[in-house]
């Protein structure tokens, strides 16, 4: 009998696997679940309720565990590896780092290394209202762009800024602030994501600051024209989150916002699958 079943959510994005918990860690469900990662964009796992141990198993068994939020707000607790996203004060001394979490986004474009492969989250507790999590799916937002604008958008270059990042959650961006996030730094990359495998898909988001080709005005114009084409409801599958859910989401394909909620108890455990490649 199948240990694993995969099923679609939308056309373009999602999918749910149904998997005993026991069988997280075995090599066809390992192997089935990057398969289903690459092709799918966001693997939803109802009510798992994985232990802080059960996860990082599995994130090590898809491809080894990056740590590189350790020394962000929040992330201390019992196991370095396990970020603790919440609002509770007891954590997170910072909740300008959550704040930014409600705009679209790539996890790590601003570190200076392959951007994580994959973020997990398991739910622990959630928000009265809000916290939903919503993806959106890059690859298919390059490809739906008509054969013109991916010849014009070919060679173009996107600065990634701290500033951007910070910009919408405080009244000016000054040196305080950005020091909120001293892990990162302002970082280059292609506007088109030409992957390994040979797929292509747009590097874009909230960070995306400016393009350096163009004037600030025409390429942050640009740039949120593109955000909001790829964020078409079409391309995007929105989780509604239960205690004990467990989501994996491709987050070099994908971007990723959550929708706003100010309730304390809302605490996500995460990890993030080391990146493999640069943006190329
Ligand atoms: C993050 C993030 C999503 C969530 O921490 O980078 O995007 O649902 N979190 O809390
Ligand atoms: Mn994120």
């Amino acid at each position: 009998m199948a240990k694993i079943t995969i099923e679609p959510v939308k056309e373009h994005i999602g999918a749910r696997v149904l998997v005993d918990r026991a069988d997280l860690l075995d090599p066809e469900v390992v192997a089935a679940c990057r398969d289903a990662l690459e092709e799918r964009g966001v693997l939803v796992f109802p009510e798992l309720h994985v232990s802080d141990a059960d996860q990082l198993a599995f994130t090590d068994a898809l491809g080894g565990r990056a740590s590189f939020m350790a020394k962000a707000p929040g992330g201390t607790g019992d196991d370095e590896d396990v970020y603790k996203i919440t609002l509770d004060e007891a954590f997170n001394k910072h909740p300008e780092y959550v704040h930014g979490t409600f705009f679209w986004h790539v996890d790590g474009v601003l570190i200076d290394q392959p951007p994580p492969k994959a973020t997990l989250l398991s739910a622990r507790q959630l928000s009265g209202t809000g916290g939903q999590t919503e993806f959106a799916n890059l690859y298919a937002a390059y490809d739906r762009l008509p054969e013109q604008q991916k010849a014009d958008y070919a060679g173009l270059r996107v600065l990634h800024t701290l500033a951007a990042a910070i910009r919408p959650v405080v009244e000016v961006v000054n040196k305080e602030n950005v020091a909120l996030l001293d892990v990162a730094a302002d970082m280059e990359h292609p506007l088109v994501w030409t992957h390994a495998s040979g797929r292509k898909s747009l590097l874009i988001g909230t960070q995306a600051d400016r393009i350096t080709s163009l004037p600030l005005h025409i390429g942050r114009a640009l740039i949120a024209r593109l955000n909001e084409h790829a964020a078409q409801p079409e391309l995007v599958y929105s989780h509604d989150w239960r205690v004990g859910d467990f989501v994996i989401w491709d987050n070099c394909g994908v971007m990723h916002r959550v929708v706003p909620y100010d309730d304390p108890r809302r605490t996500m455990h995460r990890t993030s699958i080391a990146g493999t490649e640069m943006v190329a």
